[in-house]
Formats: C-alpha cells, structure tokens, sequence
C-alpha cells in the first residue's frame, strides 16, 4: 500500500481548508504539542505499518441516481484533496456502477488513494475471487486494490480456500493486503485458525455511537491482534438518524464544527478504528472532513457516554 498516503499536498490541503497549521496526534488521539489542535490528523497504523488517514470515504449509494454524478465524483474529489484518501466501495454497490464512478474520480490521481473494494460472497466458489477481482479492478481502471475484503461471512466455501485465493492474489500484486467484513469475534477466531488466516488485515463493521456492541468484544479483540477495524455507517447509515442528537450538535457548536464532524472524531477517537462516512455533497463532505483534526476532550466523550451508553461486558 501507498506509504504517502497522506502527502504532503493531502496536508496541505486540509490546513488550508482548516485555517491553521500542522500539530501532532497521538496513536489515541491525544494532542502532543500545545500547537491548535484542529490542525492534527488523525491516522491509523496498518499490521503492514503502512498509515492511513482515520477517515475514508464510503460510496454504497453512489453512482446510482441519489445525486447528479458530477455531484458525487466532487465529493469524493474533495474529501481527496482534503486528506480522505481512503475510498470504500464493493462489486456489489449499483451492480459495480459505484466502482466505475470512482474510476472517473482516482483517473491521473491513483497512487495518492488506498483503494478499498470487497467481493460478494456468492462469487466465491471456485475461481471466483480471482474473477471478482478482475472485473472490480476493470471497472476502478486500476492493476491493483490495496485492500480487498470479503463483504460478509458465507459457507459457500472454505474459509481456508478464500484465504488461498486472497493470498494468490497478493502474490500476483492484485491486491496489497485482504480483510473481512462483517465478522464477529466467533468469525474471527475461525479465521485465525486456517493457514494464513492471521494476515487479515481489517475487519469492516458497523460502528457509531448509537451501534456500540463491538466495544464489548470485537473492539477489544481486533486492539489485541493489531488489527484496525473499519467502521461502516458512522454518522447512523443511510438518512443519517443520528446527526438529529442535540447532543452532537452542542458539541459541535463548541468546536465551530458540525454533529457530523463530532460523530466521526467520536468514531476515530481510539486510533484503531478507520471510519468511512458517504457523501455525494461536496458541502457535506467538507464538514466531515473537519473530524481528521478534531480532539474531542475527556468531559465531552463522558457526556456522550452518558447519553449513549457503551455496552455492558
Ligand atoms: N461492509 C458492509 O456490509 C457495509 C454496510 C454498509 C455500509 N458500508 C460502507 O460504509 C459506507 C458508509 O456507511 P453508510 O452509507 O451506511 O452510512 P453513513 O456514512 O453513516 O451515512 C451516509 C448518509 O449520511 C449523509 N451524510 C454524510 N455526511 C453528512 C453530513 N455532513 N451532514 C448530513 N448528512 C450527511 C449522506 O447523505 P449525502 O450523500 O446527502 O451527504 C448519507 O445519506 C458505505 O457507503 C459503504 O461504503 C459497508
């Protein structure tokens, strides 16, 4: 995977659109300098050591009519340009037209993106991880995925088969590393057990303050294996539910900054957890993009807390 993920001109980028300049973030999202806090970005540390940005870009809507495409490929553009350089997306998303949008998008800008696409579990007998891969990598118009995950558990083959097939991948220089999707702790703990299968490098799961149940023990688990886990749905899913918390929005009013933005660097706090929000607004884009720097203080998580319990272990 690309290691300038966040480049310079990504950087830049993002202090321009914040106003201020460049200050530090530790791994948990601490401030560590007494430089403004909202000009830190926050990252996480894949098992490869390769550092990504904490917040993406989902894209499961996009592509297929929500909004006009020039619309949505600006978005995406913006989030790029203002250090979200991760993209999700899968086969599946408008039957691969999300794939083909992002082609439009990452066109001359490739290498300064960690693509992310996922293959469906009914394509998974036979040669058929191999053949999804070929056809996402056709319509993203690139010779490679820097990670490719398994959408959702199946028994239509062998776990240890589908690990076979990501590493043959790997080993051809299709993808850069591979993951799952929507598997719980039991899921994991079977993986772990076929050859190769602790190579998996993130576990993409929905994740927001109001979809907590992953601290009681997946959360805890992937922090125990160095592994991140992707976080879908951060702002609430599709219509956004969870943006209409007062709470959020008092929070953000203290930050300058929209609930959006609160939720996601709610999301992102811990420094293991990459959190992929869709947009087709540039403007909401925008705001999501102020997460990356935003330092949410041990009062305003505890209120949180107190309005959205964590689960009880
Ligand atoms: N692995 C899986 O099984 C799985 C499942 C679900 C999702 N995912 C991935 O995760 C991504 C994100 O999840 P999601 O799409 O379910 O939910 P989400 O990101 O929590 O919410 C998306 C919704 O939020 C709105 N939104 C975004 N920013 C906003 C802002 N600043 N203010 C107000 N509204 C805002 C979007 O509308 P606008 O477009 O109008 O901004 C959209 O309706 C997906 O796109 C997909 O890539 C994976």
């Amino acid at each position: 995977m690309n290691k300038q993920l966040l480049n310079r001109r990504d950087f830049n980028g993002l202090c321009v659109a914040l106003g201020s300049s460049l200050a530090l973030v530790g791994p948990a999202g601490v401030a560590l300098s007494s430089a403004p806090a909202r000009a830190a970005t926050h990252t996480v540390k894949l098992h490869d050591g390769t550092i990504v940005p904490a917040l993406g870009q989902g894209s499961a809507r996009l592509g297929q009519g929500k909004h006009p495409e020039p619309a949505e490929e600006e978005a995406l553009r913006t989030g790029l340009s203002l250090g979200m350089t991760l993209i999700d997306t899968a086969e599946m998303y408008g039957n691969g037209r999300s794939e083909e949008l992002i082609r439009r998008v990452i066109a001359g800008q490739r290498d300064r993106v960690s693509l992310v696409s996922k293959v469906s579990p009914n394509h998974v007998r036979g040669n058929g991880i191999a053949r999804a891969c070929d056809a996402s990598l056709a319509r993203l118009g690139t010779d490679y995925l820097d990670l490719y995950l398994l959408h959702w558990p199946t028994r239509d083959a062998d776990l240890s088969s589908i690990v076979a097939a990501f590493q043959s991948l790997r080993a051809a220089g299709k993808i850069r590393a591979w993951g799952v999707s929507n598997f719980n702790v039991s899921d994991m703990e079977e993986l772990f057990r076929v050859p190769h299968g602790d190579r998996c490098g993130t576990n993409q799961v929905l994740y927001n303050l109001t979809d907590r149940g992953i601290e009681q023990d997946l959360l805890p688990w992937c922090e125990r294996h160095s592994m991140p886990v992707m976080a879908y749905s951060p702002l609430g899913g599709a219509g956004a539910n969870l943006l209409r918390d007062p709470t959020l929005a008092r929070i953000g009013a203290a930050h300058s900054c929209s609930a959006a933005a609160v939720a996601l660097a709610w999301t992102i706090r811990n420094g293991n957890v990459i959190a992929i929000p869709e947009s087709g607004s540039a403007e909401h884009v925008k705001e999501n993009a102020v997460a990356l720097s935003l330092i949410l203080t041990p009062d305003e998580l505890r209120t949180l807390d107190s309005v959205h319990p964590p689960p009880s272990r």
